[in-house]
């Protein structure tokens, strides 16, 4: 991806860290349950599944936004799948986006919350995007913002573009998980649901939601 060192190439751990940041995962759960939500990071498996759009054929090089990227798992797969990839990362949690800058050197992360999806890519000139991933937990999407966040993403996105978001197969059917389904519904014109991932701790599904629903305010506009 751009800036950072070719797919494929082992990542760069700092200061003796694991890559995967297990340990990180186990001390920012301890700190924040409901941010994190994760007691370890997804698994190779689950994050096949969340970049599986990007296996498309395409003209140019993509342009990939992650939200909540944690200690890069889903990076990683990005990273194999689309070396040429425009990449940005929005991780509110400053320790993890510390450990994916030294793991993923030249990397692109903002240090803030993904609902400032729309001003970082209008900072850089960045869009349409290709691909959202979303690591997110429910609590990023709790009250109002929850939509408009939903609403963002499906602005910013090429028409061709998709969204992928993973949720635990045993918490998919709580109201955080039903409402997540809904606004997905509410703004992109189909929303599929992988077979379960049982390679991952917790087993999980994938929402691939694609066809984004036009917006009023597109995210280009700079809010
Ligand atoms: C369940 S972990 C997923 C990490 C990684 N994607 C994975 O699957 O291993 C959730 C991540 O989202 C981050 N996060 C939580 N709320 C956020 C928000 N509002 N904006 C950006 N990142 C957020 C957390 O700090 C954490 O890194």
């Amino acid at each position: 991806m751009t800036g950072a060192p070719a797919a494929g190439s082992p990542s760069a751990p700092r200061g003796g860290r694991r890559p995967s940041g297990t340990g990180l995962f186990v001390r920012e759960f301890a700190r924040a349950p409901l941010r994190t939500a994760s007691l370890v990071p997804s698994s190779p498996a689950l994050a096949e599944r969340m970049v599986a759009p990007l296996r498309r054929p395409s003209a140019r090089p993509p342009v990939v936004v992650e939200l909540g990227p944690g200690t890069g798992s889903f990076t990683a797969a990005l990273r194999a799948a689309a070396p040429a990839a425009r990449y940005l990362a929005l991780e509110l949690n400053p320790a993890m986006a510390d450990h994916l800058e030294a793991r993923f050197p030249g990397i692109d992360v903002v240090r803030g919350p993904a609902s400032g999806l729309a001003r970082a890519l209008a900072e850089r000139g960045l869009g349409p995007v290709d691909l959202v991933v979303s690591g997110l937990p429910w609590q990023a999407f709790a009250g109002p913002e929850g939509d408009a966040l939903v609403a963002d993403v499906a602005a910013c996105l090429a028409p061709s573009g998709a969204h992928t978001q993973f949720t635990y197969s045993a918490t998919r059917w709580a109201p955080p998980g039903r409402r997540q389904h809904r606004r997905l519904q509410r703004h992109f014109g189909s929303v599929d649901l992988s077979p379960t991932v049982w390679r991952n701790l917790p087993p999980a599904v994938v929402y691939t939601a694609t066809r984004p629903v036009p917006a009023v305010d597109p995210c280009l506009a700079g809010r």
